[in-house]
C-alpha cells in the first residue's frame, strides 16, 4: 500500500492518511463571522472525500483583527454553537479538524495595526502599543479554549503569509525597538507568547500546530535561515506539527519562483521543497505538513519517500476536487486543479461562497 494512505499520528491526533487540507477560508460567514450552512456542507464533503486533517479556514480571535469580509470568527462564545456543527460533521465522516487562529495585523479591514508604521501597496499600518500585544495574546489564548468547546481536534496558529505573527517575525514590517522588535529572538516574542499562552490554556495533549513561513520571498524579509530557527526553537518548545507555505508580504515573485525549490526533479512541483528539506532536517522528530503547488500523485510519494515531509498538504485541488483522496486512491494519477486562482479573484472573494470556476 502507498504510504500516502497510511495512518499517521500527530500528538495524540490519529490521521487516517497523509492527506492534510490547507487552512482556506470560504469567505462566506455572516457578518457576526459565524459559519453558514453552504459552509458546514463543504466541510461534510471533504471527510467524505477521506482528507485526513482538515485545517478549517483562518479564524478571527479578536473583531479587530479580521481580514476580510466573510471570515469565521472565533472571537466570542456565540460563533461556537455553528463550528461544533461543523466539527460533527466531520468527525460522522472519520476526519479530524482543527482550525486556524488568526489576527490579520495591519492588514485587518477593522483597525489597520500591526508590529510598527507600515505600508505595503494599499495597506498603510500603524503600531500596537506593548498593552495592545498583550491583549493579542490573551485572545489567542481565549479562541485556543474555545476551539476545544467546539470540539475541534487541535488548534493552529496562523503563522504565515503576512498576517499579525508573520509581521512581526519579519524585518521587512517589524522595525519595533523594544522587546517585540530587533533580533530574532525579539521578533519571535509575539509567537511564544502565543504559543506559550495557548499550550497553558489547552493543556499538554492537545494538539498546537503552527502553519509558517519558509520565506517572505522579499529582498528584506524573513528568510530560511530565520524560518529554521523559528521552526526548531517551536518544535523544541512542544510544536506539535510545522507547516511550511511562504510568501504574504512584500513578495518578489522572481524569488519565490526559484529560492525555495528542490534540485531533484521529482520534486519540483512542490514549489517550497527545497527550503522544506532544511527546515526538516532543524525540527526532527517534530511532524511537518508542506503546502503549494503539489499537484500529482508521484510527487506526494517522492515527498514521503524521500522523507521531506510527513503530511502533503494542499488547498485548491480540494476546492475543486473534495473527494480527491478517494480519487488518488481509487487510481487518479494528478489532482485536475490548474491553479488558476479563479477561485480568489477579486470578482468572487468575499461576494460569494468558495467554488471552483472552472468547467
Ligand atoms: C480561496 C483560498 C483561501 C485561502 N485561505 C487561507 C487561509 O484561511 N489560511 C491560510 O493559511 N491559507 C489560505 N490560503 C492559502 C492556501 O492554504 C495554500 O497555502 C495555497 O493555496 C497554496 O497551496 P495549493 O497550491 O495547494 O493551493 C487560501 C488559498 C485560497 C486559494
Ligand atoms: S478556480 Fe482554478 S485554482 Fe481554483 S480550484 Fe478551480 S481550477 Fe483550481
Amino acid at each position: 500500500m502507498s504510504k500516502l494512505f497510511e495512518p499517521f499520528k500527530i500528538g495524540s491526533m490519529e490521521i487516517r492518511n497523509r492527506f492534510m487540507r490547507s487552512a482556506t477560508t470560504s469567505y462566506w460567514s455572516d457578518e457576526n463571522g459565524i459559519v453558514r450552512p453552504e459552509i458546514i456542507r463543504l466541510y461534510e464533503g471533504l471527510s467524505k472525500g477521506g482528507v485526513g486533517l482538515i485545517v478549517k479556514g483562518h479564524t478571527y480571535v479578536m473583531d479587530s483583527g479580521k481580514a476580510h469580509v466573510g471570515m469565521a470568527g472565533i472571537s466570542g462564545d456565540h460563533q461556537v454553537p455553528k463550528l461544533r456543527e461543523l466539527t460533527d460533521v466531520v468527525h460522522e465522516h472519520g476526519g479530524k479538524i482543527v482550525t486556524q487562529l488568526n489576527h490579520a495585523g495591519y492588514k485587518s479591514i477593522v483597525d489597520r495595526a500591526g508590529p510598527s508604521e507600515y505600508q505595503e501597496g494599499d495597506w498603510k499600518g500603524r503600531a500596537l502599543t506593548v498593552d495592545e500585544i498583550h491583549g493579542i495574546v490573551d485572545a489567542f489564548g481565549e479562541a485556543a479554549e474555545r476551539t476545544m468547546d467546539a470540539e475541534f481536534d487541535g488548534v493552529m496558529i496562523h503563522g504565515a503569509h503576512g498576517y499579525l505573527v508573520s509581521q512581526f517575525l519579519s524585518r521587512l514590517a517589524n522595525r519595533r525597538t523594544d522587546e517585540y522588535g530587533g533580533s530574532l529572538e525579539n521578533r519571535m516574542r509575539l509567537l511564544t507568547e502565543v504559543y506559550d499562552e495557548i499550550r497553558g490554556r489547552v493543556g499538554a495533549s492537545f494538539p498546537v500546530l503552527i502553519k509558517m513561513n519558509c520565506d517572505d520571498f522579499s529582498p528584506n524579509g524573513f528568510t530560511v535561515e530565520d524560518s529554521i530557527k523559528v521552526a526548531s526553537a517551536m518544535a523544541k518548545r512542544g510544536m506539535d506539527l510545522i507547516e511550511i507555505s511562504g510568501g504574504g508580504m512584500g513578495q518578489v515573485g522572481e524569488l519565490r519562483r526559484t529560492r525555495a525549490k528542490s534540485d531533484d526533479p521529482a520534486l519540483s512541483e512542490a514549489n517550497f521543497a527545497g527550503h522544506a528539506e532544511k527546515i526538516h532536517e532543524a525540527i526532527n522528530p517534530t511532524p511537518m505538513g508542506l503546502v503549494n503547488g503539489i499537484r500529482t500523485r508521484r510527487c506526494m510519494e517522492a515527498l514521503l519517500e524521500k522523507g521531506v515531509t510527513e503530511m502533503i498538504s494542499m488547498s485548491r485541488p480540494f476546492i475543486r476536487e473534495p473527494d480527491l483522496v478517494r480519487n488518488l486512491e481509487a487510481g487518479q494519477l494528478e489532482a485536475t486543479c490548474i491553479s488558476c486562482d479563479a477561485c480568489s479573484g477579486r470578482g468572487v472573494f468575499s461576494k460569494m461562497m468558495l467554488m471552483c470556476h472552472q468547467e
